[in-house]
């Protein structure tokens, strides 16, 4: 079926069937390179847009300003970057992870064990975007979030049971980035998929969430590899978001410059917003 255009509108190209190990998140690598503040291993690409996403999600907790919200962190991935600035603002946060390695990660540092990459991240928060201290706070603060998590299960967006926990209840803040677009492989799954999610906000609660704009992302389910997706654009994302009913929407762009005459690579444009729930 190579090239062929599927029922939801999205090119498939199954270019081979695997096991799935070869396709599972890549947990070194995202933390030493895509996810990371350290200047001898980080890519210089990401960098900019990190540092610029946590001071866009920092801002949205600042604004959404409740004092004790139960929060959601949909894949967050082996990091905990977008929870960070969630910390003063928060009661309970519960981590839903596809992914076994990266909840294996998270959860030996929830446990108490040291790891310079998420340690980096809390460096650059507390030091550089909230201009405190630079001794205890940070260490407070990396023990304040590991207090706050509840817990750390598996979720599938594309099953029934997206959090596999008994009874997730409600959740104020839904924070999710980057990974809605990789379940789908069309716009109206894309709308689909996040409305699966946000079934577990409460009402007038708020979505955070950030995709990669003008890329078409493989859709990833850890089984094939070799999908061609379909690209998100401002416009199609908003639409959605409002398609879905929020309201009160407000989002920001993050584009990648070029570093040393280099251009930035394909995945270089991201959408960060806020969304209200009705
Ligand atoms: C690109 S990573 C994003 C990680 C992190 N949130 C960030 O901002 O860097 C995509 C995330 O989607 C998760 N994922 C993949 N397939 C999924 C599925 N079917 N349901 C839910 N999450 C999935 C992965 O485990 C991974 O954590």
């Amino acid at each position: 079926m190579a090239g062929c255009v599927d029922d939801v509108g999205g090119t498939q190209e199954v270019i081979r069937e695997t096991d799935g190990s070869e396709n599972m998140f890549d947990v070194e690598a995202y933390c030493s390179q895509y996810c990371s503040l350290d200047p001898s291993t980080a890519d210089p690409f990401e960098v900019p847009s990190l540092k610029s996403r946590m001071k866009i999600i920092h801002d949205y907790y600042q604004l959404i300003g409740l004092k004790d919200a139960r929060v959601l962190e949909y894949g967050s991935g082996p990091s905990v970057y977008s929870l960070i600035g969630a910390v003063p603002y928060c009661r309970e946060i519960v981590i839903s992870e596809y992914d076994v390695r990266s909840r294996d990660f998270l959860s030996k540092w929830k446990n108490g064990q040291a790891n310079h990459h998420i340690t980096t991240l809390f460096q650059y928060a507390v030091m550089s975007i909230e201009k405190l201290g630079e001794g205890d706070e940070v260490s407070q603060r990396e023990n304040a979030l590991r207090q706050l998590i509840s817990g750390i299960y598996p979720g599938d967006l594309n099953t029934d049971t997206p959090i596999e926990m008994d009874s997730p209840g409600l959740f104020d803040i839904i924070s999710t980035h980057f990974t809605c677009h990789t379940v789908c492989m069309s716009v109206d799954e894309f709308r689909a998929a996040v409305g699966r999610l946000v079934k577990f906000l409460k009402p007038g609660g708020f979505l955070i969430l950030s995709e990669i704009l003008e890329c078409e992302l493989g859709k990833w389910d850890g089984l094939k590899v070799g999908y061609k997706g379909f690209q998100l654009t401002r416009e199609s994302l908003i639409e959605c978001i409002e398609q879905l009913g929020f309201i009160n929407i407000k989002d920001d762009v993050v584009a990648e410059e070029p570093i040393d005459g280099k251009a930035p690579p394909e995945f270089g444009k991201t959408l960060t917003l806020l969304a209200q729930a009705p």
